[in-house]
C-alpha cells in the first residue's frame, strides 16, 4: 500500500544465482508492475563496489524477454535506480547496522517490511541470519529470509542447521526455496490432478501403475565441482527437487489451497514412505568421452574435484508409499549430470485395460499398450497423453499416438522464470511453494541412511560415458519393479 514499503536485500550479490536468477527475476516483476509501489533492492556482498557499479552488473543480466515492448530500456533505467549497494562482511554486526541504517533512510518512515534474500555458502549462512535479524531487521513490519539449499547433508546437520535458524528467526519468517516448485508445470500439477475428472478418480494403484520422475542435463558440474563433491546428485536434485514434485504429485487431496493444508498433506506422505535401502538405488559418475575432435571430461578431471572422488552424478531409484492409495506401485526416480540430454519430466504408467479387445494386436508386447501420461516440466513445456489408435485405412492396425498440449502453441505468453513466482510469493507472504521444516525433516529421513552406507562403504559408482543415457544399471533397476523406463522410446 501507500504506506508500507519493501526492501530486498540480496545477501551475496555478486554471486552467480543473483546475477543469473534473483536481479532478473525482481527486474521481470518490476516490468509486470507486480512489485508493491514502494521498494528499494540492495546488492550485499563483501567486494567494495559502488551503487553505480552494482548497476551496470545488474543491467548486464537484465533482458526484455517478456515481450518486446517499447518501454522496456526506460523500465530498466527505473528499475536499475531503485538497485543500491552496500559492502560489508557476513558476519559483521556493524555492517548491518551500516546497512540498516541506508535503509531507514530509503523507508522514509513508512512500514518497512525487509525481505533478505541468503545467496551465500551454508558455513556462513548462519552468521549472516544471526547479523541481519538482530541489527537490521523491521522495526514495525515483517521480516523474512530466503533461504536456498544445501539445507544440511543429513537429518543430523539439517536439524542443527534448523536450530541455529529458529534461534534468530520464527518458522514463519523463514522461506525454503526449492526453484522446482516455482516451475510452472510442477505449480500445474495440482490443477491437472484435481480440476479434471478424468485423471483424479485415476491417480490411484488401482489405475496407476508407476510413476517416474526424470532429470537429466546434457552438461557436467563444469566449474561447480567443489560445491558438488561434497553433496552428489541424490543430494542435488533427488532429496530436494524430485522429491517434492513426488510429494505434490501423491499427496492425499488437501483441505484447501491453503499453505498449511498443502504442506500438511505433503509431510503425511513423505512420513509413509519407506527410507531408501542400497537395494533401491543405482549410482554412476561420468567418465570422459570423445566423439570426432571434442573430448568431453570425466567428473574427475574438474580441478576441484578429488581425483579417487566416488560422488555420485547419476542416480537411479525406487521408491513406495506404504499407504491405501499408492501400496505397491513404484516410484522411480533418475537423475544425472552429462547425459544425452537436457529434460525434466514425469512419466504416469497406467495399467493395462483388462480384457482388452485389442490385445492381440500387440502381440506379446503388452507394455506397449499402456496409456502413458507425460508432463514436460523443462525444456518446451508440455502435457500430452499417449493413446490407442486406429491407424487410419482399411486395415485394423493400431498404434500410439499422443494427445498433446504443447505450451508454445497453445498459449502466447512466455512462461515466467520460477524465481519470478517464488519471489512474489515471499513479498506477499504466500508460504505455499516454500519448504516447511517438518516436510524437511521427512525428505532426510528418506535419504539420510542410504547416503551414511553409500559413503561408508564407499560404493563404487557405474561409469557411464560423458553424454550417453547413463548406466545400464538403472534398467535393471527398473526391471526389478516390472518397469520400463518411460523415456527410453
Ligand atoms: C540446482 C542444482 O538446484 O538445480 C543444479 O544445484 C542444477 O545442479 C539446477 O543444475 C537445475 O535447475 P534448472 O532450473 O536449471 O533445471
Amino acid at each position: 500500500g501507500e504506506n508500507s514499503t519493501v526492501s530486498i536485500t540480496v545477501v551475496g550479490a555478486s554471486g552467480d544465482l543473483a546475477k543469473k536468477k534473483i536481479f532478473p527475476a525482481l527486474f521481470a516483476l518490476y516490468y509486470e508492475d507486480c512489485l508493491p509501489k514502494h521498494f528499494t533492492i540492495f546488492g550485499y556482498a563483501r567486494s567494495k563496489m559502488t551503487d553505480a557499479e552494482l548497476r551496470t552488473m545488474v543491467s548486464k543480466t537484465l533482458t526484455c524477454r517478456i515481450d518486446k515492448r517499447e518501454n522496456c530500456s526506460e523500465k530498466m533505467e527505473q528499475f536499475l535506480n531503485r538497485c543500491f549497494y552496500h559492502s560489508g562482511q557476513y558476519d559483521s554486526k556493524e555492517n548491518f547496522v551500516e546497512l540498516d541504517k541506508k535503509l531507514k533512510e530509503l523507508e522514509g518512515g513508512r512500514v518497512a517490511n525487509r525481505l533478505y534474500y541468503l545467496s551465500i555458502p551454508p558455513n556462513i549462512f548462519i552468521d549472516a541470519v544471526k547479523c541481519a535479524s538482530s541489527s537490521a531487521s523491521s522495526a514495525n513490519g515483517w521480516t523474512r529470509v530466503i533461504v536456498e539449499k544445501p539445507f544440511g547433508r543429513d537429518s543430523e546437520s539439517s536439524a542443527a542447521l534448523t536450530r541455529s535458524l529458529k534461534r534468530y528467526l520464527d518458522e514463519d519468517q523463514i522461506f525454503r526455496i526449492d526453484h522446482y516448485l516455482g516451475k510452472e508445470l510442477v505449480e500445474n500439477l495440482s490443477v491437472l490432478r484435481f480440476s479434471n475428472l478424468i485423471f483424479e478418480p485415476l491417480w490411484s494403484r488401482q489405475y496407476i501403475r508407476n510413476v517416474q520422475f526424470l532429470f537429466s542435463e546434457d552438461f557436467g558440474t563444469e566449474g561447480r565441482g567443489g560445491y558438488f563433491d561434497n553433496y552428489g546428485i541424490i543430494r542435488d536434485i533427488m532429496q530436494n527437487h524430485l522429491l517434492q514434485i513426488l510429494a505434490l504429485f501423491a499427496m492425499e487431496t488437501p483441505v484447501s489451497l491453503d499453505a498449511e493444508d498443502i504442506r500438511n498433506e505433503k509431510v503425511k506422505v513423505l512420513r509413509s514412505m519407506r527410507p531408501l535401502l542400497l537395494e533401491d538405488v543405482v549410482v554412476g559418475q561420468y567418465k570422459s568421452h570423445t566423439k570426432g575432435d571434442v573430448t568431453y571430461p570425466a567428473y574427475t578431471d574438474d580441478k576441484t574435484v578429488p581425483k579417487d572422488s566416488l560422488t555420485p552424478t547419476f542416480a537411479a531409484a525406487a521408491l513406495f508409499i506404504d499407504n491405501a492409495r499408492w501400496d505397491g506401485v513404484p516410484f522411480l526416480m533418475k537423475a544425472g549430470k552429462a547425459l544425452h540430454t537436457k529434460r525434466a519430466e514425469i512419466r504416469v504408467q497406467f495399467r493395462h485395460v483388462p480384457g482388452n479387445l485389442y490385445n492381440r494386436n500387440f502381440g506379446t508386447d503388452l507394455d506397449q499398450a499402456t496409456n502413458e501420461l507425460v508432463i514436460r516440466v523443462q525444456p518446451d513445456e508440455a502435457i500430452y497423453l499417449k493413446i490407442n489408435n486406429k491407424v487410419p485405412g482399411l486395415g485394423m492396425r493400431l498404434d500410439r499416438s499422443n494427445l498433446n498440449l504443447h505450451y508454445a502453441a497453445r498459449y502466447s505468453k512466455e512462461i515466467p522464470d520460477a524465481y519470478e513466482r517464488l519471489l512474489l510469493d515471499a513479498i506477499e507472504g504466500e508460504r505455499r511453494l516454500f519448504i516447511r521444516s517438518d516436510e524437511l525433516d521427512a525428505a532426510w529421513a528418506l535419504f539420510t541412511p542410504l547416503l551414511k552406507e553409500l559413503e561408508e562403504r564407499r560404493i563404487n559408482p557405474e561409469y557411464y560415458p560423458y553424454g550417453s543415457r547413463g548406466p545400464v544399471g538403472a534398467h535393471y533397476l527398473a526391471a526389478k519393479h516390472n518397469v520400463r523406463w518411460g523415456d527410453m522410446g
